[in-house]
């Protein structure tokens, strides 16, 4: 079995402040990037993984990543948003590929284990994300901070990366998407909007997404935790 990932890393990162995107901002040194592909890397279970960035760091991406030996095969540049990002890389896999993985740069800290059931899964239905439970009270608010209803949780589950899907199942999902203008926060969004069946497997609260500053400062710790040697 043929499984390629792509991990979309083109985002500018504007929430987190500052001029650098944050999967280029670094944990103990180190590139938040760099723990995301030291884990893809390491699992054994991935053939080739596309490497999708902004315009700008494309270059010095090519430079770092690019070395052998190393499962990046291709680093390319990302579009608009992130799903054009995510379909850009995709076009630049093998056709042979069986299971496409699709996981954010920007969360370092998923695991093998993650990697692993996602492609299961995928392999037997067509396409697997990765979620948690929602424990907190959730509630609506409007624009000017009214609450205008409480929503049940019960049935609620947090998305995450990685998610895996058939590589045949996630192009018509691209394509089908595209054609209706139809954009998603997630390809799991865009294989719902197909119609078809998408299952969950167990996240991880380790499974952070650096988006705000106090991200970084428990992204920290949780390389001390899970990279003791870095
Ligand atoms: O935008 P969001 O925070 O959901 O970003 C999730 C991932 O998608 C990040 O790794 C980010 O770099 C990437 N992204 C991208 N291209 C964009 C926007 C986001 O590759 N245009």
């Amino acid at each position: 079995m043929n499984v390629c990932a792509i991990i979309p890393a083109a985002g500018q990162g504007t929430r987190l402040g500052g001029a650098t995107p944050k999967q280029f901002q670094t944990l103990r040194g180190k590139p938040v990037l760099h723990y995301t592909l030291r884990t893809f890397q390491e699992s054994g279970l991935i053939d080739s993984l596309v490497l999708v960035v902004p315009e700008r760091e494309r270059k010095n991406a090519r430079a770092d990543w690019l070395k052998r030996p190393s499962v990046v095969k291709q680093v390319v540049v990302g579009g608009e948003k992130r799903q054009d990002s995510v379909y850009n890389g995709y076009k630049f896999l093998p056709t042979d590929t069986d299971i496409v993985l699709v996981h954010d740069g920007v969360r370092p800290f998923l695991s093998k284990r993650m990697i692993q059931e996602t492609v299961h899964v995928a392999e037997k239905f067509g396409a697997a994300i990765t979620a948690i439970s929602v424990h907190d009270t959730i509630k609506q608010v409007d624009a000017a901070g009214l609450v205008q209803r409480t929503v049940e949780r019960n049935g609620l589950w947090r998305v995450q990366t990685p998610q895996a899907f058939r590589y045949d199942l996630l192009g018509e999902a691209f394509r089908k998407a595209q054609a209706d203008s139809f954009y998603g926060t997630d390809e799991g969004a865009l294989v719902e909007y197909l119609g078809r069946e998408v299952r969950v497997v167990e996240g991880s609260e380790w499974n952070l997404k650096i988006t705000r500053p106090e991200d970084l400062v428990l992204g920290e710790s949780i390389v001390a935790k899970l990279f003791p040697e870095c």
